[in-house]
């Protein structure tokens, strides 16, 4: 019999699967969430790498439904008519009442079929989805809050579809359909379908809770204080009680609640009062190169694209060996103290110290790479790359004019005199060249105008601490206030392979419920930091005797006091300086053997394990809406752990 753990404990104790308890033919899969071919954060990423292994399973009984952006549907979707009757009918009598909907596939692996609903189109409902919503469950949503009333929108379209395809899809008279939802901004659909008491299965996720996130940006002592928060007055007083109502009614709601680590699943015990049923670990989606040290060179070419940024960036400062040059990053959603860029900041100004102080000939470069509000790239880092193609040119020419001169002189069968082989107008072409070189800034910390650069709060400890890029600072900076692309003319990488082309990535956070970032890296074979408060520190604390020989570098935030951590990161980061390249060859090694453990061909099975479990449920159906009712999937007989 199936034992229902409610944690991963070992690899070796995840859940098996008999073959009968695979979903059947005819039972149809749809999974809800905002982020559905819009990146946000790391739920796209979630939904994005389990699509292959998910539609490998569903086939055409597969579904995700999001949000519909123009410009998202225009680079990643490719439009087309719905494999059934069933679902084509549902969009329709949608598209009736005159709101837009889009089907078509998405273009990434494993191309799975998404039904797009364009919020504005459906905009003019939402006074009266506000009453309809208020009657489920007497919760209010303010006028102001832009956010929440799109997931109201989102969420009645959602409900909406849901019931059409129950009137329409029944299977022996039964409809057979499961729903699966992330976060509260999909969690209206779920509230609504259980009141409406649509014959559905539901499953609801969080990949974090709203009053965490407030908490612990507020530097709030979070896990020691877990049992003492008045959750109600804290919400009410952070002016997000109306989305916290959505969000534990939409847990509460739920068939099958799961979260995506221990930690979240503790916290969600306190911010939300219901216990996980299963913890369902973030996987990627591992591609396996054929050859073994392919990921090395692959680090070693994008290495070299970032040395040239570099050279354009640093430009009339490049008084360090790029040969004897690190490059370190932080990336994600900006939210400064949960990120742990505070910490990080502190520890490169400490790092920078000790690195000048013991006269080390290695140079740390570091970039931030968070998006915020700006107005495009400044013209000092243009002017970088600018000055770097016009040096690079310069020699181009000159390399030519030598060339030819030096194979002239050698079919007269004559050694040309090196001295004289070019003449003033080179030297003066090159002399022009050099004097362009010539800077009265220091190489700027920021690659763009941020919007509000006075009140940034990365720039303004960089104030603080003084890490300005001056030539005698060991560790420099450069902020990049905007996801990376391959399309950008000043650094043209896309994320992935400019995380492959660094050193090391750094993700000291303070809040994160799973972590993406760290868990990127180790796949790709670059060392990370992390922390014992992120769902992925904790999780390879759990499973790998060692992490610090993998590469896996986990920073103590719960037991310490933030100086201590601090240290302790800096102690890290100058540990890391201090090895060879042999060393780090071999440290990648090892960290990119630890990529099956993130695998979604393992760790999906624990969340396929949700699915089945809510798939007992379609015929039952609960008042809804009720935040303080649980209801507990009893398929295995299983009660949730506390
Ligand atoms: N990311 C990205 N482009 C960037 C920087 C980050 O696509 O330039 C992605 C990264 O690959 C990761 C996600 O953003 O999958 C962040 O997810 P994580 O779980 O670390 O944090 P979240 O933002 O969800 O809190
Ligand atoms: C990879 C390449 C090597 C290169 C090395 C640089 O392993 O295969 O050819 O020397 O990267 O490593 P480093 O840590 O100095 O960037
Ligand atoms: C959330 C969390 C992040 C997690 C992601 C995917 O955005 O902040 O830690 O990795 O969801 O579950």
């Amino acid at each position: 019999p199936l034992s229902r753990s409610l944690s991963v404990t070992s690899l070796n104790g995840l859940p098996q699967w008999d073959e009968e308890d695979l979903p059947v033919d005819d039972l149809l899969l749809f999974e809800i969430s905002w982020e559905v071919t819009n990146k946000v954060g790391g739920i796209y990423t979630v939904i994005q790498t389990k699509a292959k292994i998910t539609s490998d399973e569903w086939g055409d009984n597969y579904f995700m439904i999001g949000p519909y952006y123009e410009q998202n549907v225009r680079t990643q979707v490719e439009i087309c008519d719905p494999p059934s009757h069933t679902i084509t009918k549902a969009i329709d009598s949608i598209k009736a009442s005159g709101c837009q909907v889009y089907f078509g596939r998405w273009l990434i692996e494993g191309s799975p079929y998404v039904i797009l609903f364009d919020i504005g189109s459906a905009a003019w409902n939402l006074n009266r989805w506000k009453g309809e919503f208020w009657d489920a469950c007497n919760v209010g949503i303010p006028f102001s809050d832009r956010e929440a009333n799109d997931a109201l929108i989102f969420g009645s379209l959602t409900a909406w579809f849901l019931k059409e395809v129950t009137t329409k899809h029944l299977v022996l008279d039964k409809p057979n359909l499961i729903a699966h939802f992330h976060e509260w901004q999909a969690g209206a659909g779920l509230v609504l379908s259980r009141y409406r008491k649509l014959p559905i299965a539901t499953i609801f996720t969080t990949h974090a809770t709203l009053l965490g996130r407030y908490l612990c940006a507020a530097n709030v002592d979070f896990y020691n204080k877990l049992d003492q928060f008045d959750i109600d007055v804290e919400a009410g007083e952070r002016q997000i009680y109306h989305r916290y109502c959505m969000e534990r009614a939409s847990v509460h709601c739920a068939h099958v609640f799961t979260t995506v680590s221990q930690i979240t699943g503790i916290e969600a015990e306190h911010m939300l009062k219901r216990t996980a049923d299963v913890i369902t670990p973030n996987g990627l989606n591992i591609k396996k190169f054929s050859a073994m040290h392919e990921f090395q060179n692959l680090h070693a070419m994008y290495k070299a694209q970032i040395q040239e940024f570099v050279r354009g960036h640093f430009y009339g400062h490049l008084d360090f060996n790029l040969e004897k040059t690190l490059f370190f990053f932080i990336a994600g959603r900006y939210e400064f103290s949960n990120k742990g860029a505070d910490i990080f900041l502190e520890a490169l100004s400490r790092l920078n110290f000790l690195l000048r102080v013991h006269r080390s000939d290695v140079t740390v470069v570091v970039f931030f790479i968070m998006p915020t509000k700006t107005n495009n790239f400044n013209v000092e880092t243009l002017k970088g790359q600018a000055v770097r193609k016009q040096l690079w040119d310069t020699a181009h020419t000159v390399k030519e004019k030598f060339g030819k001169k030096l194979y002239e002189a050698l079919l007269r069968g004559e050694i040309p005199d090196l001295n004289k082989i070019l003449d003033r107008d080179d030297a003066t072409i090159m002399k022009r060249a050099i004097f362009s070189t010539q800077r009265q800034t220091l190489p700027p910390v920021t690659t763009h105008n941020m919007v509000e650069d006075t009140t940034d709060p990365i720039l303004n400890t960089i104030r603080r601490i003084g890490l300005f890029n001056g030539r005698a600072d060991r560790v420099k900076v450069i902020v990049h206030p905007e996801f990376l692309s391959s399309t950008s003319p000043l650094l043209p990488l896309d994320y992935e392979e400019f995380v492959r082309g660094c050193h090391l990535g750094v993700f000291p956070s303070y809040y994160e419920p799973w972590g993406y970032t760290p868990a990127e890296c180790t796949v790709m074979g670059i060392p990370s930091v992390t922390t014992n408060l992120s769902g992925f520190g904790c999780f390879v604390q759990e499973h790998v005797a060692d992490p610090t020989a993998y590469g896996i570098y986990i920073t103590d935030r719960r037991f310490r006091s933030p100086d201590e951590s601090c240290n302790q990161l800096t102690q890290f980061l100058y540990n890391f300086c201090q090895q060879s390249r042999r060393q780090r060859i071999i440290q990648r090694n090892r960290t990119e053997r630890l990529s099956d453990l993130l695998d979604w061909r393992y760790l999906g099975r624990v969340s396929e394990e949700a699915t089945p479990c809510a798939a007992t449920q379609p015929r039952v159906t609960h008042p809804a809406a009720n935040p303080h009712n649980t209801h507990h999937c009893p398929t295995r007989g299983n009660t949730p752990q506390s």
